[in-house]
């Protein structure tokens, strides 16, 4: 049984930063869980997550698709893998190593370090890269026959040592006995820690074969210490994910400033536009055209549907529906079939029904729209009396003048014909004509002259 232990004690302190260094988000999921999902499938048994530094919040952040192991004191990478022993001892007769900071390791090459070592029934492998700039990597010492003798960490490593460019990468498979008895003789290093990375020397000098897996793609060794190193793996994250969608059949017209969270889906045949940003637990549709300039989050895009410019959040689309440029749809938007949002619209906590209209700055909040109904350019539903938000209710085929003040709550009927400039403090019945300050009543919607009303019905 294959044991595996995932380090992630450690500070950071190159992060700069009071969020533990392994919940820094990447295209939006934090960065322990990509070794998480690394993982996943190499084993029946759940990895040991060895935590120390801001263990709480860790915990509270992975919850328990993982057995804990706490290291209280950061002594080093070595004394961290001590810590996960008596979780393991006794379960396992291997035991697969890495870090939390590397979060484009593949499981295709985890499984590979793991398999050199049972093929060649050494008592350690390690994953190795070949890379020009170092980064501050462990260099791989090798012998005049070729066998790898040591790893050198940079900080101890002689100038001829820091020419190395094969570096290591930080994956290590272990015989399980082999390690647990070789863990506890670990030597300290001139920085006051145990370093892992001289099992090496230890197995080398016991004339033990240390197997090195070379990483096909250098980048996948991609360790994280600073910001740098951070917005260097996000972009190779960003472009993995942009690559993914597009072989699923998504249309990306610059892939450079498309930013698509892990989490997102998008249906075939949409296209999506420069500099947008898709995030959270959004779901876009097929044959949809979001962007330019476009950020959505956390929601639901049908199909064939149409954003440009506008930001959306926490908000529904359905089939058919289209918002901007410059508009906003906040949480509780929810915009039916064919619906339409022009340009500088707002709408919050409210219903538009199917083929309702609100083409020109206008704000709709806590409100429900009936199917059809056309809001004329600056109409605002005044749904806040300085202590508490009320309801605006407008009927089917309702037609709101431009530069209405809808004065929560109040109810607008079905057909009801608003006039421009009007100030609705109370509820207008069906089929009616109301204007003026306040609106009142004048006449019914059958007095409107036919042809009107005919393009109107056609909503102009
Ligand atoms: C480590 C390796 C280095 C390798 C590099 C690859 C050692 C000594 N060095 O260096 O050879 O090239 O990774 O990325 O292993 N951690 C703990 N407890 C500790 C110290 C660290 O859990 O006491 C965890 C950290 O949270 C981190 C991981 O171990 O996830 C690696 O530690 P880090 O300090 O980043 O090591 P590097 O200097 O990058
Ligand atoms: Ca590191």
């Amino acid at each position: 049984m294959l044991g595996i232990v995932i380090l992630a004690a450690g500070q950071g302190t190159r992060m700069r930063s009071e969020v533990p260094k392994v919940l820094h988000p990447l295209c939006g999921r934090p960065m322990v869980f990509y070794a998480l999902d690394a993982v996943r499938g190499l084993s029946d048994l759940p990895p040991i997550l060895v935590v120390g530094h801001g263990a709480e919040e860790v915990r509270r952040a992975v919850g328990e698709a993982v057995t804990y192991a706490e290291q209280r004191e950061q002594r080093g990478t070595g004394h961290a893998v001590l810590q996960a022993r008596p979780a393991l001892e006794g379960q396992v007769d291997e035991v697969l190593i890495l870090y939390a900071d590397m979060p484009l390791l593949t499981p295709e090459t985890l499984r590979r370090v793991v398999d050199a070592r049972r093929s060649a029934r050494a008592v350690l492998s390690i994953l190795t890269v070949v890379a020009e700039d170092p980064r501050g990597f462990g260099r791989v010492v090798r012998r005049a026959d070729g066998s790898v003798a040591r790893i050198v960490e940079e900080a101890d490593a002689t100038e001829a040592e820091r020419a190395i460019r094969e570096l290591n990468a930080g994956v290590y498979a272990c015989d399980a006995a082999w390690l647990w008895a070789h863990l506890p003789l670990l030597p300290l290093s001139c920085k006051g820690e145990y370093y892992l990375t001289d099992l090496v020397e230890m197995a080398a000098g016991e004339g033990q074969p240390v197997v090195a897996v070379a990483a096909d793609d250098p980048t996948e060794a991609l360790g994280i210490n600073t910001r740098v190193h951070l917005a260097e793996a996000e972009a190779l994250i960003r472009r993995r994910i942009n690559r993914r969608w597009m072989e699923a059949g998504v249309t990306m017209i610059d892939p450079q400033t498309t930013y698509i969270e892990l989490t997102v889906t998008i249906g075939p045949d949409t296209v999506i536009w420069p500099n947008t940003i898709l995030r959270g637990r959004t779901v876009v549709g097929t044959g949809c055209q979001i962007g330019p300039n476009t950020l959505i989050e956390d929601s639901v895009i049908g199909d064939r549907c149409r954003v440009v410019a506008s930001v959306v959040e926490g908000a529904v689309m359905e089939e058919g529906s289209d918002v901007g440029p410059f508009s906003h749809l906040r949480p509780g938007a929810h915009l039916g079939p064919g619906a339409h949002v022009g340009n500088f619209g707002e709408v919050k906590n409210a219903h538009l029904g199917p083929g309702a209209k609100m083409g020109h700055f206008s704000y709709v909040g806590d409100a429900e729209v009936g199917a059809g109904a056309n809001i004329g350019a600056g109409t605002v539903t005044c749904n806040f009396d300085g202590h508490r938000k009320h309801r605006t209710e407008i009927g089917e085929e309702a037609f709101i003048g431009s530069g209405t003040m809808l004065v929560a709550p109040v109810r607008v009927g079905r057909r009801a014909v608003v006039g421009a400039g009007s100030v609705v403090t109370h509820d207008i019945p069906d089929d009616t004509v109301a204007y003026g300050v306040p609106a009142r009543e004048r006449r019914t919607t059958k007095d409107i002259p036919e042809p009107q009303r005919t393009r109107r019905a056609q909503r102009t």
